[in-house]
């Protein structure tokens, strides 16, 4: 039920015919501290442009009284004998950042929603820049819709300079991922049980080499945190889903296993959300799921030689007769007895079985869960950033870095042993919250009670409440789900020997 078109990336030479022969093109452009303007493109191109359509580029900066801000734009309508391009975008590129180049990207396929015409953008040139820029093309382009007075949605055809072929190839594949969580994270739960996410999962291993199982019922019996959760809703029931891919060889590769909260609806359960408007974005609270499953999805393209397991743990967190109590004591896979304090907090139950299943049995190089936890991760880095805990500061490092090319920045938080007391229980072997008023660090508590549950292993966090979901049109995100984690999850397990 994909409500969105795909923009395809086409690779093109850096000559005028080709770039005269789009629909339209984008021009980046800068402004320095003189006011003095310039193109990111070779100025020969650039002057032979001009001469194609009779203008001067520099003279329309100056109407328009350019800034240079990234994703800045200008429209100029243009005609040319013979020619079918009427349109050139100039389009701000600020210092041209890699983030500049991206906000760019995003900015013009915001404009070309809904268009089904091809733009040479001439904006990226190394191949890092190409396949930044080809990326946010397409995710700027995102939309979702159910209204059936939309016709079919249409995509455009973005040509790019083909100098870096193997870029281009990159950029449609990981954009496509993204796109693909972005799409689940829309869905309405009514649709989107967590037998729907199931379904999801065969649909995309469909025709590849992934390995698809998925338990319910009777076989979750050892999943305490998944059943407490997801028996609170009869539509249909909570679902592990295990999503692999390990080819033919693989045998000796680094292991990585990724862990995602799949909450199709959060209402809190018993301890419901209020005031009752915060539940509203609660379809979105399947968005660390929805990221793993498009990035395992993406292996059988991208091809590293890496292992990685997917563990999707879906369960919708309902407020019903068969809903858990705040007090009840639950027993998670691996054994360990848990106290639940407050029922709204469900994404960690669920990624406890989860984390603990990996660990006892999956033997992973690396474990990573990815879920929209806490509002108070929120709080404190907005959204744009993910809040991300592990022990490996090395790793930290790397993910970090890769946040920063990649789109998707995440931010090292500590691991505050003093708040361990927090989860101290007098009737289990954990609370599950932190119930102790002077405590506050929401987000840190949640990452201390996951640490729980993953033995000796490389472990990262990431807390993506902020992030994951957009309220407004901004940057690279739709108003929505935003598909975090999917850029920075493929480029790291690409990066890894
Ligand atoms: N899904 C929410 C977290 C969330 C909040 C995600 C806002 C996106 C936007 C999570 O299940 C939750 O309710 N967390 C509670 C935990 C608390 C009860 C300890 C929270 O953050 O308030
Ligand atoms: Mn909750
Ligand atoms: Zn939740």
């Amino acid at each position: 039920m994909s409500a969105s078109a795909v923009p395809k990336l086409k690779g093109q030479p850096l000559t005028v015919e080709a770039v005269t022969s789009a629909h339209s093109i984008a021009v980046g452009f800068s402004k320095n501290k003189e006011g003095m303007f310039s193109f990111s493109a070779n100025l020969s191109l650039i002057s032979k442009i001009e001469k194609y359509f009779g203008l001067n580029l520099v003279d329309e900066l100056g109407f328009f009284s350019a800034t240079g801000k990234a994703g800045e734009i200008f429209e100029i309508p243009v005609s040319a004998q013979d020619s079918q391009c009427d349109r050139i975008f100039l389009v701000g590129v600020g210092s041209h950042s890699l983030l500049d180049v991206r906000l760019a990207g995003a900015a013009l396929g915001r404009k070309l929603r809904g268009k089904e015409n091809s733009l040479y953008s001439l904006v990226a040139q190394t191949g890092t820049e190409i396949l930044a820029h080809g990326v946010s093309l397409i995710l700027g382009n995102y939309q979702w819709t159910k209204k059936t007075s939309t016709p079919k949605l249409k995509a455009p055809d973005y040509f790019l300079s083909n100098s870096h072929p193997e870029q281009l190839v990159r950029a449609q594949v990981v954009a496509h991922a993204v796109l693909r969580a972005r799409d689940m994270i829309h869905t309405p739960a009514n649709i989107k049980t967590p037998a729907w996410m199931a379904q999801q999962a065969k649909s995309f291993a469909r025709n590849t080499d992934l390995i698809v199982s998925v338990l319910s019922g009777k076989a979750l019996s050892e999943f305490g945190g998944l059943q407490a959760v997801g028996n609170s809703s009869p539509n249909p029931g909570p679902r592990f889903i295990q999503v692999s891919y390990a080819p033919r060889g693989s045998k000796n590769w680094p292991h990585v296993v990724l862990v995602g909260k799949g909450i199709t609806f959060d209402t809190g359960g018993i301890s419901l959300k209020r005031p009752y408007d915060t539940m509203i974005g609660m379809k979105s609270d399947m968005s660390g799921a929805a990221a793993i499953l498009s990035v395992v999805s993406a292996m059988p393209l991208t091809k590293p030689k890496v292992k990685v397991t997917a563990l999707l743990m879906c369960a919708e967190n309902a407020l019903s007769g068969t809903a858990q109590r705040p007090s009840d004591v639950i027993t998670h896979y691996g054994g360990t007895t848990v106290e639940v304090i407050n029922t709204d907090a469900e994404g960690r139950l669920v990624l406890a079985d989860g984390l603990a299943y990996a660990n006892l049995n999956l033997d992973p190089d690396y474990l990573v869960d990815i879920a929209t936890l806490t509002g108070a991760a929120t709080l404190g880095l907005g959204r744009q950033y993910g809040a991300m805990y592990t022990r490996n500061d090395v790793l930290a490092k790397k993910l970090h870095d890769i946040g920063e090319t990649s789109g998707d920045r995440v931010w090292h938080m500590p691991l505050i042993d003093d708040y361990s007391i927090a989860l101290e229980s007098s009737v289990a072997d954990f609370n599950h919250t932190a119930d102790k008023p002077k405590f506050s660090a929401g987000s840190v508590t949640a990452a201390l009670f996951l640490e729980k549950f993953v033995g000796n292993r490389n472990w990262v966090h990431l807390d993506i409440a902020g992030p994951a979901r957009s309220e407004a049109d901004a940057g690279e995100n739709p108003k929505g789900g935003t598909g975090f984690g999917v850029r920075l999850l493929i480029d790291w397990i690409s990066s890894i020997k």
